[in-house]
């Protein structure tokens, strides 16, 4: 089968900024790129590609030097899956919020409406590619409903895992480490494999490019994500008997990462990961675990999670606790409310459930944050329904810039490591702060001495 024609469904966080990539490295192909929000299409097929849905540095870009020549974004989902070869799906899979497996489990409801979908439109051959995070044997699933829903037409399944960390997305595609292709081990399943070899190879070198079955590549995406999270969950376990003993944790980070065994990349403290993949990956691995009976490998990989939220619960205590033991009435500046620096994500940042937590201390929020919007924050607070949105929009408020934010306030956490945050004038931000001036360091990324010097009350996670 000659390949000219992609569709990905999806214009997310992952579709979006991959789709970009192959098509200004493929030329030859044309790339379709669809979604049932019309908004999000809206946004992406904007005059001005600076308002793309999706921040993501370099990505406008390759928008701007690629869209309308072949990379396109519709909502005419049905019209791009029939004309496509290949059809990537990169549809989110939220943990299950109802049922069976609910709290844990991946919601699969997308990708199955995707698969009938695909079933009902195909003419002809069509190879079917899993880019979302998926629970280990989803393949087998969405292959059985095309095989038996489908008009008679071959599907090849492959399982294509992204490994793209957002906010470096696109020289992570550009330069991957590796791209993870899973395929059925038959002629057939080889030569789909092949024809998405052929895709990466025009500008990824052969011997990064893995082949393999589809169940070992669906579980390496996991196992990779759990790797990384456990890191940070290591490495935070570890903050807090700093904090107790006066150690300091950026120098063990330092001592354990010139181990080359060890290496010294994901071991920076922090008031803990965010993000849409390690949290959901995790429980969809325990879940797998617990469903074979392997309970203690379940619990060993769930306690990495249980740690993750033990290091913001704690954050947040040790504000209430440094300030006077309550914040009620205190105004509290968030400098960041994405899930980490260069990107307008905010899925599972740990901001969300910090300021959920000074709430209910009844403190006021107040946030400045480069890329993240008032509208987005409430939204992301309410989603946890702790309390009415009428009752988050009077406790939170959301800034244009950081001095405004930080204006007569009790307290500055930092909870995103955004780099313009270290330039700031922090004498002026001090002098117009209540005395005694706290800030709170959930990144470590401000210079201690010098916080001090100014007069701050500094206190950074893990020393
Ligand atoms: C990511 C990854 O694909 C997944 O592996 C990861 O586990 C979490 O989410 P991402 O691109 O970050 O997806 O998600 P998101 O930005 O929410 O984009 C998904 C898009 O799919 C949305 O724009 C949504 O409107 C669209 N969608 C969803 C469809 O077009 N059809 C559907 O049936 C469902
Ligand atoms: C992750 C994986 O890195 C990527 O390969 C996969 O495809 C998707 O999930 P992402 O969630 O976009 O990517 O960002 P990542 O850079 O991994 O950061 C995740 C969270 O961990 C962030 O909140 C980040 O601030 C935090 N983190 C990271 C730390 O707290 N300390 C570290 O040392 C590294």
């Amino acid at each position: 089968m000659e390949i000219t024609k992609i569709c990905c469904i999806g214009a997310g966080y992952v579709g979006g900024p991959t789709m970009a990539v192959i098509a200004q490295k493929c030329p030859h192909l044309k790339i379709t790129v669809v979604d049932l929000n019309q908004e999000r299409i809206d946004a992406w097929n904007d005059e001005n590609t600076d308002n793309i849905p999706i921040f993501e540095p370099g990505l406008s870009s390759v928008v701007a030097e690629t869209r309308g020549k072949n990379l396109f974004f519709s909502n005419d989902v049905e019209k791009a899956i029939e004309e496509a070869q290949i059809i990537f799906i990169s549809v989110n899979t939220p943990t299950k919020t109802y049922g069976k497996g609910k709290g844990m489990a991946a919601d699969l409801k997308y990708i199955e409406l995707c698969a009938r979908q695909i079933a009902k439109v195909a003419k002809d051959n069509k190879i079917v590619v899993e880019k979302s995070t998926l629970p280990v044997r989803t393949a087998e699933a969405i292959k059985s409903i095309l095989d038996n829903t489908g008009n008679g037409v071959q599907f090849q399944i492959l399982s294509n895992p992204e490994f793209l960390a957002e906010g470096t997305a696109i020289s992570d595609l550009l330069n991957p480490d590796r791209i993870l292709i899973g395929g059925d081990q038959t002629p057939e399943g080889q030569k789909a494999i092949q024809a998405l070899v052929d895709i990466y190879a025009n500008w990824v070198p052969q011997d990064k490019i893995l082949t393999t079955n589809v169940w070992s590549s669906e579980l390496s995406k996991l196992t990779a994500n759990a790797f990384l999270a456990q890191r940070i969950s290591s490495i935070n376990a570890l903050s807090e008997l700093c904090e107790k003993t006066g150690a300091d944790i950026n120098e063990v980070a330092r001592a354990i990462g010139m181990d080359t065994r060890i290496g010294s990349k994901f071991l920076k403290a922090s008031v803990g990961f965010g993000g849409s993949c390690f949290k959901k990956d995790i429980l969809n691995l325990v879940y797998i675990a617990k469903s074979y009976g392997l309970n203690e490998t379940a619990d060993y990989w769930e306690q990495v999670i249980i740690m993750n939220d033990h290091q913001k619960k704690r954050f947040a205590d040790k504000i209430v606790k440094t300030l006077y033991n309550t914040v009620a009435g205190k105004k509290i500046t968030f400098l960041g409310w994405a899930f980490k620096k260069d990107t307008n994500d905010t899925r599972e940042s740990a901001a969300i459930y910090i300021a959920d937590d000074l709430i209910n201390e009844q403190a006021g929020i107040c946030v400045y944050d480069p890329k993240v919007n008032q509208k987005k924050i409430l939204a992301d607070l309410d989603y946890l329904e702790t309390r009415s949105a009428a009752e988050n929009a009077k406790s939170t408020k959301s800034f244009e810039n950081p001095y405004d934010a930080c204006q007569g306030a009790h307290a500055i956490a930092v909870l995103t490591e955004w780099e313009e945050f270290v330039d700031y004038d922090w004498q002026r931000i001090y002098d117009a702060m209540q005395k005694p001036a706290f800030v709170f360091d959930g990144r470590n990324i401000l210079n201690k001495t010098e916080m001090q010097k100014i007069g701050f009350v500094y206190q950074a996670i893990g020393s």
